[in-house]
């Protein structure tokens, strides 16, 4: 059944994003028309889909046949293929500059009412969209890696987007089987703004030699319930990766010293340490690997938990306290985008806003750094004694 909204779709970019998007699309029962200005990406991209595809298939997890969904993807041999869809994905390169010059050449070839969406993890949508002669029709849909298998899908409206939009992309969306939650163009939108102290916490409780790299990763797993310390977790993604998001976004932050990049994961990047890809990083990989056990201490587990927790829950209260997402879609977004195991701000209501509070307030006047700053709202609820769910 093709989605009610929009079912030829159109997708820029074939890589990692752009293949599991196509995917997701085809599966749902649209028609998708899939495109990579590098030939090789495209072919790989077609073998990758249907390889997941039978996977998923002799897993019992599809409704119809592998055969009828690939049928549903065409691999375009360029952008003026898109002339009929509805809806066009853009995954490709992140640099504003190349991504301004796909967005004018899509909107040179599709309908008036084609709707334009940008998967970027950086950038604001509104830069995207001064590109076009219609900004009203672009839109952020920031999917997860591995598409097909995260369900959060994060809307981003920018402020030239047709107010109609946000809406209609969210029925789209559903009816794909994601998870959409809305959020405001500011920099990392919801997840990644919110988790940047899960990695820069632990680094910086590393750096002040408080607990070594596994005893931060059993004290978060064991104690703290996240499926991935933060050190195994950096060394998955990349630290080239997740450095380049932490300093993207201090610097879009203009330069607020909570975002602070750590010189500790700039060296990693500088001696090629990326992690899990290099097979080394934090830890060593392979079979001859032979990392340090954690030192499995109580008491230094539930201060290392203690702390980021706090930090985290700081900046998800911020993110409520400045709009950038409604507090349902603040724990949404961090329980379905990064698995994290409940959503922070009903965990603050767990803990006692004042504890947390606390906690911030002991680390600002033990660092007296501004890192640490609790966010007005923690106060305000304090002083009216009010949780965050009833
Ligand atoms: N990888 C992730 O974890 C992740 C998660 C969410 C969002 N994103 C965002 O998704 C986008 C794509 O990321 P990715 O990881 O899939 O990158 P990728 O490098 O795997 O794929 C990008 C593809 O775009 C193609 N491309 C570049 N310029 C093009 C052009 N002008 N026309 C057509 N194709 C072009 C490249 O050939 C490449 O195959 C980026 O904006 C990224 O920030 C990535």
């Amino acid at each position: 059944m093709a989605s009610n909204n929009a079912s030829i779709i159109g997708i820029v970019g074939a890589g990692a994003m752009g293949s599991g998007i196509a995917q997701v699309a085809a599966t749902a029962g649209n028609n998708v028309v899939l495109f990579d200005s590098n030939k090789e990406v495209q072919d790989q991209a077609k073998e990758l889909i249907g390889k997941m595809l039978t996977k998923l298939h002799d897993k019992g997890k599809l409704e119809e046949s592998v055969e009828e969904i690939v049928g549903r993807i065409t691999y375009a041999e360029d952008i003026d293929e898109f002339k009929s869809c509805d809806l066009v994905i853009e995954a490709i390169v992140e640099n504003l500059q190349i991504k301004k010059n796909v967005f004018e050449e899509i909107e040179s070839v599709v309908s008036k009412t084609c709707i334009i969406a940008s998967n970027t993890s950086s950038l604001s949508i509104a830069s995207i969209a001064a590109a076009c002669k219609r900004p009203e029709r672009v839109i952020g849909i920031h999917f997860f890696n591995p598409a097909p298998l995260m369900p959060l899908v994060e809307i981003i409206s920018a402020v030239q987007t047709d107010a109609d939009l946000n809406s209609k992309m969210k029925e789209t969306l559903e009816s794909w089987g994601k998870v959409p939650v809305s959020a405001q163009d500011t920099p990392g939108f919801i997840v990644n703004r919110i988790a940047r102290p899960f990695y820069g916490e632990a680094i910086r409780i590393l750096e002040e030699d408080l607990a070594n790299v596994p005893t931060i990763d059993w004290a978060m797993k064991e104690i703290g319930g996240f499926k991935m310390g933060p050190f195994e977790l950096m060394d998955f993604i990349g630290n080239d990766i997740n450095y380049e998001v932490t300093a993207t976004i201090f610097k879009e932050f203009f330069f607020d010293p909570r975002y602070k990049p750590s010189f500790t994961q700039k060296r990693m990047v500088e001696a090629n340490r990326l992690g899990r890809k290099t097979g080394i990083g934090y830890y060593i990989y392979g079979e001859d690997a032979n990392n340090l056990d954690p030192d499995r201490n109580d008491g230094l587990g539930e201060y290392i938990v203690n702390r980021i927790v706090s930090m985290l829950i700081n900046e998800a209260a911020d993110a409520l306290y400045l709009h950038v997402a409604t507090k349902e879609d603040i724990d949404l977004a961090m329980t379905k985008g990064v698995n994290y195991p409940k959503g922070l701000l009903a965990w603050a209501d767990e803990i006692g806003i004042d504890t947390c509070l606390k906690s911030l307030e002991e680390l600002q006047a033990e660092y007296g750094e501004d890192r640490y700053r609790p966010c007005p709202l923690l106060r305000k609820m304090v002083k009216k004694g009010s949780k965050f769910y009833d």
